[in-house]
């Protein structure tokens, strides 16, 4: 028989809305959203737009449509992106920024997807007829597939430096911005002075079923309903969902620090475990990537076994796993994972 997974550390994606996250959506006051109707959606974008220091926020769908508007606001077919290799819209969102906006990416090599004023500089293209044109950069904070790294402010501010230089504007992935925050302490909005679009995931580690704010000044926010709308983005009674990401900003901020710590104690299980190979040191919020090359086993046949005794931990490559803490995992899931592990490995 085969356990239900109890121990999902697949994704911080996977969290469910509380019983208390689902009484505010039911109570929400809603609107029109269309016609900036929905009182709820609209105390969201506030909420957001003053976390993140800019004049306004947008509701949408998802973080991967956050990144799309963006990139479609800020560039034209033929434009470049530049980004980290391991970025997230390079990897995940199904090639969108040449399938939506006609737009290139321009991979740089950072380190665990930190990358430098230097990188851009050695990236943008000459001003010739024949070339794409540099139009934007995007960052990743934190960097996602770099195993949860948080960008450090004075990094963060050598890249725009080297944007505004060359005329770029500047983008900030923050799916994970608040984990970023919540580790060093240091305000969003700080961040948020460095860039001229960002956002935030409501459906990771806030642990919302839906959604992501998108942030910039009014005249970026414009430009951006107009996609939103072209995008299928538009949407009606929102307030339903919007309330769940009012309540998210509310009484899950927070405790993300206790994910990190959930996360540090995972990797230091891991690192008792023959043949597993990781830097425990190297883990900075909530996700833990490792190798398990030295087990004999592969990340796929490591995982099918650990969901059997119901725990799903992710295989992202042959021998490569990832890990992720999030709010509806514990301290004793974490051990429990872990002993799991050890087991099948024994
Ligand atoms: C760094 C990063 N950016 C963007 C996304 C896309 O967000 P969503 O799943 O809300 O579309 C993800 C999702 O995992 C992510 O990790």
């Amino acid at each position: 028989m085969i356990t239900p997974v109890h121990i999902d550390l697949y994704s911080d994606t996977h969290t469910k809305p509380s019983a208390a996250m689902r009484d505010a959506m039911a109570s929400a006051r809603v609107g029109d959203e269309q016609q900036n109707a929905d009182p709820t959606t609209n105390k969201l974008q506030e909420m957001v737009a003053e976390i993140l220091g800019k004049e306004r926020a947008l509701f949408l769908p998802s973080g991967t449509m956050c990144n799309a508007i963006a990139v479609r606001a800020w560039c034209e077919p033929g434009d470049e992106v530049i980004c980290d290799v391991t970025a997230h819209i390079i990897n995940s969102e199904t090639g969108g920024p040449a399938a939506l906006s006609g737009v290139m990416l321009r991979p740089v090599h950072g380190n665990k997807g930190i990358f430098t004023g230097h990188n851009v500089r050695a990236a943008l293209r000459p001003v010739k007829r024949n070339s794409p044109i540099s139009k934007l950069v995007s960052l990743e904070n934190t960097c996602n597939f770099g195993g949860g790294t948080i960008w450090p402010v004075n990094s963060v501010a050598d890249v725009s430096a080297a944007a505004l230089d060359a005329g770029l504007k500047r983008h900030l992935d923050g799916a994970r911005l608040l984990n970023a925050t919540a580790e060093s302490g240091i305000k969003p909005s700080l961040y948020g002075e460095y860039f001229d679009s960002l956002w935030i995931d409501l459906s990771k580690g806030l642990g919302c079923p839906i959604g992501g704010v998108l942030a910039g000044n009014t005249d970026f926010i414009e430009r951006a309903l107009r996609f939103k709308h072209q995008f299928g983005g538009a949407m009606r009674q929102s307030g339903i969902i919007a309330a769940a990401g009012i309540y998210a900003i509310e009484n899950n901020i927070g405790r993300l620090k206790e994910d990190h710590k959930n996360a540090r104690r995972l990797a230091r299980h891991l690192t008792h475990i023959p043949g597993i190979v990781l830097d425990a040191n190297t883990v900075q919020t909530n996700i833990v990537f490792f190798n398990v090359q030295n087990t004999g086993h592969t990340a796929n046949q490591i995982r099918d076994n650990l969901i059997k005794r119901g725990v799903h931990i992710g295989a992202m490559g042959e021998y490569t796993m990832r890990a992720v803490t999030h709010l509806d995992i514990t301290e004793r899931m974490v051990d429990e994972a872990a002993d799991h592990l050890a087991t099948i490995l024994s």
